[in-house]
This record gives structure tokens, C-alpha cells and sequence, in this order.
């Protein structure tokens, strides 16, 4: 049984789920965190299942090794095509991201149609639709793949033309009244917020979910009796498989923290 002051993991194919680490620190700050982001592999969205399956289990592997309580899967890939792989292998507890985000946009909606978007792998998976059935049977689900918006966050166009551009080449299907609630289903898609918004117009409810992750961890914690009792503020300690230079900016851009310490590490094939 871990102990109650060992850390949380967090992984990532990149920098992204730093959103997933933000809101975890808000609600849960005397946790102390380890966050791996692959940024070696990135993406994992284009990726066949079997190889985010390997990838994810070998960033499990890496977080047990730093003696973490619980893991969070904050890639959404990841979560929508190898969370059953890692439960069956870890003994720790592990959660995914799809499960909140579906319960988000459940509580939100009003009509019952909801939009969904994120990598190829994960609506391809269909793991949003199948959560919002089993939440709120006959449910209209609309998922698109918008693989273009991964890297025009890396590239830090949060708030430009271009990046306009796309999002109403791929989210016109979004406006209400098609559906009234909009499920942000990647890690970096909740840097595009305004942008989404704008294009989907204000009948459609936009959600993400890194604060229901939060909660779900918190839940978690409290009823297996492992959350952190100190009252001193949590650690956090972030590893990366590539360039933490780049990393670097990218991460100030999610987690607004200026001197990121970050270090390299190698896994697996990379
Ligand atoms: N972290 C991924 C996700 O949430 C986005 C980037 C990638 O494709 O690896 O699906």
C-alpha cells in the first residue's frame, strides 16, 4: 500500500497536460506531483493504439519508479486507448481524463447533443461517445478529429488568423443548435478556449476536464485514505524525454510559471 505522502503522477505525451497539473494544484496543493511528458513521441494522437499503449506503459513504468501513489493519464490519447491496459498491469490507482470530460458535458448540456473534439486516436476510439451513452442514454454524440490545432499551440498561435482560419474550417458542425455543448477532448485545445468559443458562438457551452480530473483525484485520494495530511505546500518535479528548451516555453505558456525546472530522461525506444 503507497503511503500517504508519496507523490502523484501525471504523464503526458507532451507539455500539454501541464493544464491537467494546474488544476490539480489548485484543488489538491499539498499533494506533491511528478509530471513525465514524452515530448521525445509526441504526437500520440496519429499513433496506432498498440504503440500509445507501449508508449503509456512505459511512462507508468518511469512514475512508479519515482514511488508515485496514483497516476493520472492526462493525455487523452492515452486515456481513450490504453487505460485498460495500464489498470490491468499497475496496482496502483489510475485515472483517465474521457470519464470527467464526458460527466462535464453531461452536467452542461441541455438538449442532449454534444460535440466532441480531439486527436485522431481518441475519437477514433469512440471513448466519449460510449461515456456519454452510458451517462445520459440517447445522447446525440458529434465527434471530429482536429489534428491541426496540436501544433498551432506548439507554435504558440493561440490568438491568430491562421489559427481562426482552421477552427472554422472544422468546427462549423458546432453551433447550436446542433449541439449545445462542445467537449474539448486534447490537452492543448483548452489554450484555444477563446478562439473555439468565438467560432462556435455563445449557445454552445465549451468544457474541458482538467478541474473534474481534480475532483476525481480528490475523490480517489480521500476514499483510499491517501491523501497528503501535511499542510505544507506540495513539490512538483517535471521530466521530459526531449528538448526542455522548447519544453520550456511551452510549458510557461500552460502553467504560467517562469523558471520551470526541467529534466531529461530516457525511455524505452526513444
Ligand atoms: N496529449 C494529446 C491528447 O490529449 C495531444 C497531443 C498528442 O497528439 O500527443 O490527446
Amino acid at each position: 500500500m503507497p503511503e500517504r505522502s508519496a507523490p502523484v503522477g501525471v504523464f503526458d505525451s507532451g507539455v500539454g497536460g501541464l493544464s491537467v497539473i494546474k488544476a490539480l494544484v489548485e484543488r489538491l496543493p499539498h499533494e506533491d506531483y511528478i509530471y513525465l511528458g514524452d515530448t521525445a513521441r509526441l504526437p500520440y494522437g496519429t499513433k496506432a493504439k498498440s504503440t500509445i499503449v507501449r508508449f503509456s506503459i512505459e511512462n507508468a513504468e518511469f512514475l512508479l519508479s519515482k514511488g508515485v501513489k496514483l497516476i493520472v493519464v492526462a493525455c487523452n490519447s492515452a486515456s481513450a486507448t490504453a487505460l485498460d491496459a495500464l489498470r490491468a498491469r499497475f496496482d496502483v490507482p489510475i485515472v483517465g481524463v474521457i470519464r470527467p470530460g464526458a460527466e462535464a458535458a453531461v452536467q452542461a448540456t441541455t438538449s442532449g447533443s454534444i460535440g466532441v473534439i480531439g486527436t485522431e486516436a481518441t475519437i477514433n476510439s469512440g471513448c466519449y461517445e460510449q461515456e456519454i451513452l452510458r451517462l445520459r442514454p440517447g445522447a446525440h454524440v458529434l465527434g471530429k478529429p482536429c489534428p491541426l490545432f496540436v501544433p498551432l499551440v506548439e507554435e504558440g498561435w493561440l490568438d491568430d488568423p491562421i489559427t481562426r482560419q482552421v477552427a472554422e474550417r472544422y468546427l462549423s458542425a458546432f453551433r447550436a443548435p446542433r449541439v449545445d455543448v462542445l467537449i474539448l477532448g486534447c490537452t492543448h485545445y483548452p489554450l484555444l478556449a477563446g478562439v473555439i468559443a468565438d467560432v462556435v458562438g455563445p449557445q454552445t457551452a465549451i468544457v474541458d476536464s482538467a478541474s473534474t480530473v481534480a475532483a476525481a483525484v480528490e475523490g480517489l485520494l480521500l476514499r483510499m485514505s491517501l491523501a497528503n495530511d501535511t499542510n505544507s505546500p506540495g513539490t512538483h518535479r517535471f521530466y521530459v524525454t526531449d528538448l526542455p528548451a522548447k519544453v520550456k516555453r511551452i510549458g510557461r505558456m500552460f502553467l504560467g510559471i517562469d523558471d520551470l525546472s526541467i529534466e531529461l530522461v530516457r525511455l524505452g525506444s526513444n
